[in-house]
């Protein structure tokens, strides 16, 4: 049985990267314990206050970020960190090598309702060690990723977790209180006849993704030939998971809902990390024509659209959206 000590250790893994995810994945621990406890830990509802991004702050948003911020900063390899729930990137320690991104909640309007939530994170090189972090230091291509990964906290807890080539799953053992590993080597099937999308949004997307889902419900008597699924955890974390485990295609498209009018999901610390996950385990990432992992990032809240999963089904997003250029 490999545990994540002995993987971080038997690896030729820069110790700094491994001392980082062991100090997000302990807390990943302590955040299980809380939910585990729900409503008997008055970890429930709204904190009262809004973030950055204009959303109505959970307390368990308010309160994993506390946590992971209070850790990493006792963490000497950490120099700084930017976090969903801050308004800038915070100072850790100076003369840290890394820099720590992460959603200390995402999926937060699942928390009331009991449902699958998780912890997003991303690990970059900090390359003015001996400075006080700024924001523009976070703001590097995704491809530039030393490590990223989620927690889910669903019925079990399990971590996905890249560093070098492959993508690596363990389980949480609440007995050990280890990580334990599940599967070495991750790898997403080409194909599916699943897709994930908040279909609520459709008069909002532009047409070539109208005709994408369009196609999609008309099934075996339309184009595509085949019949279709659809599934919609409302986590990102959760979809993400079962596209990992069985293929599959989530899309967060853009959108003229919100006044930003990219999206919802966030570049910095839910997009990059994902795409990392899903492109190493062979599947795609793309903002509908462009790989996301190539996007220049210009603040370390932006949003972007997304759509991931399994490769062919990413590439023909893709062809439908440049035929309509
Ligand atoms: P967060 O809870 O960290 O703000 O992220 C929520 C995101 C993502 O996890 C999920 O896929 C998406 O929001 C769900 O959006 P809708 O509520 O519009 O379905
Ligand atoms: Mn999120
Ligand atoms: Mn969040
Ligand atoms: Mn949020």
């Amino acid at each position: 049985m490999t545990t994540l000590t002995h993987y971080l250790q038997s690896q030729e893994i820069y110790p700094a990267v491994s001392s980082v995810i062991t100090t997000v994945t302990d807390i990943g621990k302590d955040i299980a314990a809380l939910l585990k406890k729900g409503a008997l830990a008055d970890i429930l509802g709204e904190a009262g206050n809004q973030n950055v991004q204009g959303e109505e702050q959970k307390k368990l948003d308010v309160l994993a970020n506390d946590m992971l911020l209070d850790a990493l900063a006792q963490n000497t390899h950490c120099a700084g960190v930017a976090s969903e729930e801050l308004d800038h990137a915070t100072p850790a320690n100076n003369d840290g090598e890394l820099l720590v991104l992460f959603d200390p909640l995402d999926g937060s309007s699942n928390i009331d309702i009991n449902m699958a939530v998780g912890t997003i994170f991303s690990v970059l090189p900090y390359e003015r060690q001996g400075e006080q972090i700024e924001d523009t230091d976070f703001l590097q291509h995704g491809h530039k990723q030393l490590a990223a990964g989620y927690l889910l906290y669903g019925t079990s807890t399990m971590l996905a977790l890249t560093i070098d080539s492959d993508v690596v799953m363990f389980s949480l053992d609440p007995d050990s209180g280890d990580y334990v590993m599940v599967n070495e080597r991750v790898q997403i099937a080409a194909d599916t006849s699943e897709y994930a999308i908040n279909s609520s949004n459709y008069r909002y997307w532009l047409a070539p993704m109208q005709q994408y889902i369009d196609e999609l419900i008309a099934g075996e008597t339309g184009v595509r030939g085949r019949d279709f699924n659809t599934r919609w955890v409302a986590a990102m974390v959760g979809d993400v998971h079962r596209i990992l485990c069985r293929g599959g295609l989530f899309t967060y498209p853009f959108d003229t809902k919100y006044a930003h009018k990219a999206g919802k999901l966030r570049l910095m610390y839910e997009a990059n990390p994902m795409s990392l996950l899903i492109e190493r385990a062979g599947g795609g990432a793309t903002d509908a024509t462009q790989r996301i992992l190539d996007i220049t990032p210009t603040d370390i809240h932006q949003r972007v659209p997304v759509v991931l999963g399994s490769k062919n089904e990413v590439e023909y997003v893709k062809t439908l959206h440049l035929q309509h250029q």
